[in-house]
């Protein structure tokens, strides 16, 4: 019944009245896919991005520390493949996926000349690709989007998925929705000049598919730690390359979240009412998933369900990826009281049940929904020191 072709476009119906008795049922089915890209340079993420954006007219929404960096080089390269891109910067930072910064993207769109099938195209970590994939998903119902991460945390987890979300300060991604990327397309050239920390931070997400999904990648990231930490390019590419394969893998099977018991949450219940609890920004997402599965895998050896050897080799990896492996690494002071307080709207929010995924084994997980408070305060003390955690 679609026809592209210009002219004048015939409809014609014959429907019938439907029965009495008859049940109204409306449906809806959507099966998307889109190709994730893994290329060594910053001119192949711009060639291949030429290539998506099909001579569709583009709208650039970027970090702005990325602006500084790349800017010129993307901007110039669209331009020289016929393009005329409108810019917006993004503030860096967490506190950027804001509502306040969805609105003032809307009404950038809004007097931009972008049509219904033109492309936004999203430059910068997560908070952008989330920001930007949310502003996206709501703009005239939603438009397409590409997503070019440029941190690690983005390229190994954030860019992939189609969950992208602002927060809110009773919760983490409390405003958000699922809307799929049209491509993604990640550069490890980008990340020659992210922070120290935000490399560690982007490890993170990497130990956390491979100890819920993958021990072939555990052993990859174990053997690597070193040359990943010195940023080897060709390490890089295969951390980046193997996490989104990964990841496609395990959301292909519940893309919509109909079931919310997902081992990709690892590490998440706890991290992300950590990043609430300190009021999104001093630390980062990463750095808050890294002791959020140390807690978790703590509730887990306390329940008897993995062995001492599971935590202890979490810590041992965390630590060399330099990332906090106990509340005192943490950059900053983690107030208990203040983050089973954000637990408890959390698990409020879930209509009551708190979901919490324990590791097993090395790809093998258990997802609970009977974590207590004081079972929470347990782990959380005996988390609290890096040498308590391995040792008790
Ligand atoms: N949607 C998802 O499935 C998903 C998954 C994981 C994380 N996330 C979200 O991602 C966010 C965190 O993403 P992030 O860690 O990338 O943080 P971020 O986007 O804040 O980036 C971290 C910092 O790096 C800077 N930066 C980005 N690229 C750079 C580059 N190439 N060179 C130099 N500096 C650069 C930014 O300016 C920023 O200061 C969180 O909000 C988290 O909730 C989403
Ligand atoms: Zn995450």
């Amino acid at each position: 019944m679609t026809s592209t072709a210009p002219g004048p476009f015939r409809v014609r119906d014959s429907l019938p009245l439907p029965a009495a008795e008859a049940t109204l049922i409306a449906g809806a089915e959507r099966h998307e896919q889109y190709r994730i890209d893994v290329v060594p340079r910053v001119e192949d993420v711009l060639a291949r991005a030429v290539e998506v954006l099909d001579g569709r007219a583009v709208a650039v929404f970027v970090d702005e520390t990325v602006e500084v960096l790349y800017g010129g080089t993307l901007l110039t390269g669209l331009r020289a493949a016929g393009h005329d891109p409108t810019v917006r910067t993004v503030p860096s930072g967490e506190a950027s996926k804001s509502l306040d910064q969805a609105l003032a993207a809307w009404h950038w769109l809004a007097e931009s000349q972008l049509a219904r099938r033109d492309v936004l195209l999203t430059v910068g970590g997560g908070v952008v690709t989330d920001l930007g994939g949310w502003v996206a998903s709501a703009y005239m119902r939603g438009i397409p989007y590409v997503n070019l991460p440029t941190t690690l945390l983005a390229q190994v987890d954030g860019a992939v998925g189609g969950k992208v979300a602002v927060n809110h300060p009773v919760a983490k991604n409390l405003l958000g929705a699922f809307h799929q990327p049209s491509a993604v397309i990640a550069g490890i050239e980008f990340l020659g000049s992210i922070g120290d920390r935000e490399l560690c931070a982007g490890l993170a997400e990497a130990i956390k598919k491979a100890l819920i999904a993958s021990p072939a990648y555990w052993r990859f990231i174990d053997d690597h730690a070193e040359r990943l930490r010195a940023r080897d390019a060709d390490a890089l590419l295969t951390l980046v390359r193997a996490a989104a394969a990964i990841k496609a893998a395990l959301i292909a099977r519940d893309p919509y979240e109909l079931d919310l018991r997902r081992p990709l949450n690892f590490g998440h219940a706890v991290g992300h009412a950590l990043e609430t609890a300190t009021g999104y920004g001093p630390l980062l997402h990463g750095e808050a998933v890294a002791y959020g599965m140390v807690v978790e895998t703590s509730v887990a050896v306390r329940r008897g369900l993995a062995p001492h050897g599971l935590l202890d080799d979490l810590v041992a990896l965390l630590l060399r990826c330099g990332l906090p492996a106990s509340a005192d690494g943490l950059p900053i002071a983690a107030p208990q009281d203040e983050l089973i307080a954000a637990l408890d709207k959390v698990r409020l929010i879930r209509g009551g049940s708190l979901r919490i995924v324990l590791p097993v084994a090395l790809g093998e997980t258990l997802i609970a929904d009977d974590v207590g408070e004081r079972e929470l305060r347990e782990a959380l003390d005996a988390t609290a020191e890096v040498g308590t955690v391995v040792t008790q």
